[in-house]
């Protein structure tokens, strides 16, 4: 998901906009969970076809050669390859005519040995995936300290 942004610290909370149709939104609205994966270059090739269509019911990390482990705090699986994932449990949802905002909240947060650095993400390290539009990204790989 690129549709994708944290609103609040305390709680935390996460936004993210789906489509009714799409399996994410489908499964959430059945389980009231989810754990949102950070992407990064590594694993760009793994994610686009994690963001192809497949149909309901197909493993999508399967398919990606992605690998899934039990979460601490919720029933979804947390993503190996990621170096943080988010727990979240579905906080509301706000319906748009086509669209519809997901809020969770994050009430577990794992973060893989090396991806911190003095208490912060090691961008350098990571190289967080941002979305520019279609298959063309930016590799968050540089910090700058104001
Ligand atoms: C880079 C990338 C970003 C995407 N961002 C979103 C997004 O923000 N929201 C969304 O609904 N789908 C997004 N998609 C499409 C989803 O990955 C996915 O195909 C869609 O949600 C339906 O999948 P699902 O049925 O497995 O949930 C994106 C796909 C790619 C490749």
């Amino acid at each position: 998901m690129s549709f994708v942004t944290p609103v609040e610290m305390e709680p935390p909370i996460l936004l993210f906009s789906t489509g009714y149709e799409s399996d994410t939104y489908r499964n959430i609205s059945e389980t009231g969970e989810f754990v949102a994966n950070l992407v990064t270059e590594k694993i760009k090739k793994q994610m686009y076809v994690c963001g192809k269509s497949f149909p309901r019911g197909v493993n999508e990390l399967e398919k990606a050669g992605l690998h899934w482990e039990p979460s601490e705090k919720v029933k979804p699986p947390r993503v190996v390859e990621c170096p943080a994932n988010l727990e979240c449990k579905l906080e509301w949802t706000r319906e748009g005519p086509e669209y519809v905002v997901v809020a969770g909240r994050v009430v577990a947060a794992r973060v893989q040995k090396g991806a911190l650095k003095a208490g912060k993400f090691n961008a350098e390290e990571i190289k967080p995936l941002l979305h520019l539009s279609g298959k063309s990204f930016v590799v968050g790989d540089r910090v700058v300290e104001l």
